[in-house]
C-alpha cells in the first residue's frame, strides 16, 4: 500500500509511477485524514510505502501527523499499530520516496524516527529532484521550462532503476541532503512550519475569470468560491497548487509571487 501527498503533482506522478510498477494500492493521505481513515490491512509480504514533496528540508506536516496516527495490520488477524508490537504478521518492507526542487536535508533522519516512534524500520529511501513549485518567498523562483523537464526525464530514469529495487525489497538510502542540512532541517523547518504555511497572504487580481479551477485545485478543500471570487479558509499546507493552477495567472501571495510564472505536474 502506498500513502501519498502531492500539491501541484511532481509527487503524484512519482507514487502513480510506483504504484504501477509494484501494481499497488495508492492512499491520498489528505482524502484519508478528511475522513478520519487511519487503520488498514496489509497482506502479508505486502510494503508499505510513503510519496510525498519536501518542505522546507522536511516532510511536510499534514504528513508527519498522518503517519503519527496511522495504525496498519499485517495478514488477516494481526495488529501492527502504535505501539509496534506485531503478532504472526510483521510488516515485510517500509520505504518512502520524496520529492524536492533541490534537497531534503535530513528529512530521511526525521522520517525514520516517526516511524520508529511506531516500531516500524525504514528499509529505504529515495529523493527525487522534480521543478520547484515554492516560490511564495523573495529570492524563490521556478526553474526554466528547460530545467524542469531535464529533471522530470532524471527522476523517470531514477525510477526505472529503483523500482525493482523496492520490488526486491532491498534496503538503501539514496539522498540528496544538501549543505547546512541540520541548520536547514533543524532550525529553518519549524520556523517555515508555524510562520510561513498559512494563506493569510493570497489574494486574487481582477484578471479572475471565476471558473473555480483554484476550488479544484487545493488537496486540502480549503479554497471556496464566495460570489465568484476565491476564499482561503485558513487551512493550508502552502503547496501552492491553488496559485499554480489558475489559467489566467489571478492569484497571488504577497508581493512574493508577481510575475514568477506557473508550473505543476503536466503543464509543460
Ligand atoms: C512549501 C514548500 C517548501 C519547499 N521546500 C523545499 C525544500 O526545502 N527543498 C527543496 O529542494 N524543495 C522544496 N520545495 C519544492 C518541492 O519539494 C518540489 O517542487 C516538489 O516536487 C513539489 O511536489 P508536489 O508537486 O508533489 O507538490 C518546497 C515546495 C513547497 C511548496
Ligand atoms: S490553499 Fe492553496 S496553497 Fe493552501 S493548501 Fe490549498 S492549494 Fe495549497
Ligand atoms: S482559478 Fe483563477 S480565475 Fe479561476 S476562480 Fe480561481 S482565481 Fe479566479
Amino acid at each position: 500500500m502506498l500513502f501519498y501527498f502531492s500539491g501541484c503533482g511532481n509527487s503524484k506522478h512519482v507514487a502513480e509511477t510506483i504504484a504501477a510498477g509494484l501494481n499497488d494500492k495508492m492512499v491520498f493521505i489528505p482524502e484519508a485524514a478528511r475522513e478520519g481513515r487511519y487503520e488498514y490491512e496489509l497482506a502479508e509480504g505486502e510494503s508499505l510505502g510513503f510519496v510525498f514533496p519536501i518542505y522546507a528540508w522536511g516532510p511536510p506536516k499534514l504528513v508527519m501527523s498522518f503517519v503519527k496516527k496511522l495504525s496498519v495490520k499485517v495478514g488477516p488477524s494481526t495488529l501492527r499499530g502504535a505501539s509496534g508490537t506485531a503478532g504472526s504478521g510483521t510488516l515485510s518492507y517500509v520505504y518512502f520516496a520524496c520529492t524536492c526542487g533541490d534537497e531534503c536535508g535530513l528529512a530521511e533522519d526525521i522520517f525514520r524516527k516517526a516511524l520508529e516512534q511506531k516500531g516500524w524500520k525504514l528499509d529505504a529511501c529515495l529523493s527525487l529532484q522534480m521543478p520547484e513549485t515554492f516560490i511564495g518567498m523573495p529570492g524563490f523562483k521556478l526553474d526554466t521550462d528547460e530545467n524542469a523537464q531535464r529533471k522530470i526525464a532524471a527522476t523517470d530514469t531514477v525510477l526505472a532503476e529503483y523500482i525493482p529495487r523496492i520490488q526486491n525489497k532491498e534496503s538503501f538510502s539514496k539522498m540528496t541532503k544538501g549543505g547546512a542540512a541540520w541548520f536547514k532541517s533543524r532550525l529553518i523547518n519549524p520556523g517555515f512550519s508555524k510562520m510561513a504555511t498559512n494563506d493569510k497572504k493570497y489574494y486574487t487580481t481582477d484578471a479572475c475569470i471565476h471558473c473555480g479551477k483554484c476550488v479544484e485545485a487545493c488537496p486540502l478543500e480549503n479554497v471556496t468560491l464566495e460570489d465568484g471570487r476565491p476564499k482561503w479558509n485558513g487551512n493550508c499546507t502552502m503547496c501552492m497548487s491553488c496559485y499554480h493552477h489558475c489559467p489566467v495567472n489571478a492569484i497571488q501571495y504577497g508581493k512574493a509571487t508577481v510575475g514568477k510564472g506557473q508550473y505543476y505536474y503536466g503543464r509543460l
